[in-house]
């Protein structure tokens, strides 16, 4: 359990992100203010090149926005040094790629404790047991990463992400690299993860398909979100 009692919102207000492309200035995201509770599932939708990446990682405390301000309950996320917002993003936040991100020499199992290792943080083994049976991932955890399929390394891929029991996962086009199968398999356990645990989820999605697995759904396009209710 996360230590403190505090609302667990995250909360963008009039954010606004810019990137200058060959002298180009390309405005992604436009004074987007948005709130994501925590415990719900949102799902963003958008065409390639929308700025959902860029979104995401503005939530995340990955990439600062130009202007505007992130706030976790009352904490002002880009306002705490990068130490501080490392360790924020560790605990609170958990990320799931589209092309894994894993660790191929490393094994299953080292894999999904390395969040723990890095912050040395108490490990909670019932949790731990508890993801990787949500997951069906028990068989897999001596194996070498490089080895397994892509579905099932987007599920050790979850595993890690929630394995500090996060308030939140990201979830960038987390089916965007499976098989229709992989795909509808590992979102189910994603909702079975969320049903379970309470971790709120955003996931940002190019796919058509995967709007409805929101309970909120926000559709992004001229770095502006329009709801698409709930
Ligand atoms: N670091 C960057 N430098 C310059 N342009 C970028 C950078 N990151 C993203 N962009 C541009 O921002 C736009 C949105 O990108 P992105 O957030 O990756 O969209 P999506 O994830 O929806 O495909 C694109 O036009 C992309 O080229
Ligand atoms: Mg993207």
């Amino acid at each position: 359990m996360n230590e403190d009692m505090t609302d667990k919102a995250l909360m963008l207000r009039d954010v606004s992100k810019t990137f200058s492309e060959g002298g180009c200035m390309i405005e992604v995201i436009r004074q987007v203010s948005l709130k994501f509770s925590s415990g719900k599932w949102y799902t963003i939708y958008g065409p390639s090149g929308s700025g959902k990446t860029t979104l995401l990682n503005i939530i995340g405390g990955i990439e600062r926005p130009d202007a505007g301000s992130v706030l976790f309950g009352d904490t002002d996320i880009y306002a705490m040094n990068d130490e501080k917002l490392s360790r924020w993003r560790n605990v609170r936040i958990g990320f799931v790629f589209q092309f894994f991100n894993l660790i191929s020499e490393l094994d299953v199992e080292k894999n999904i404790s390395l969040p723990i290792k890095i912050y040395n943080l108490k490990q909670d083994r019932k949790w731990i047991s508890a993801v990787i049976d949500i997951l069906r991932i028990g068989n897999l955890l001596k194996r070498k990463t490089s080895t397994l399929s892509g579905g099932e390394k987007q599920r050790v891929a979850i595993a890690r992400a929630v394995i500090n029991r996060p308030d939140f996962i990201l979830a960038d086009e987390p089916t965007g690299n499976l098989d229709s199968d992989n795909s509808a398999n590992v979102i189910s356990l994603m909702k079975r993860l969320h049903d379970e645990s309470g971790v709120g989820i955003i996931l940002a999605t190019h796919e058509k398909e995967l709007i409805e697995t929101g309970e909120c759904r926000f559709k992004l396009s001229d770095g502006k979100i329009r709801e698409k209710g709930e």
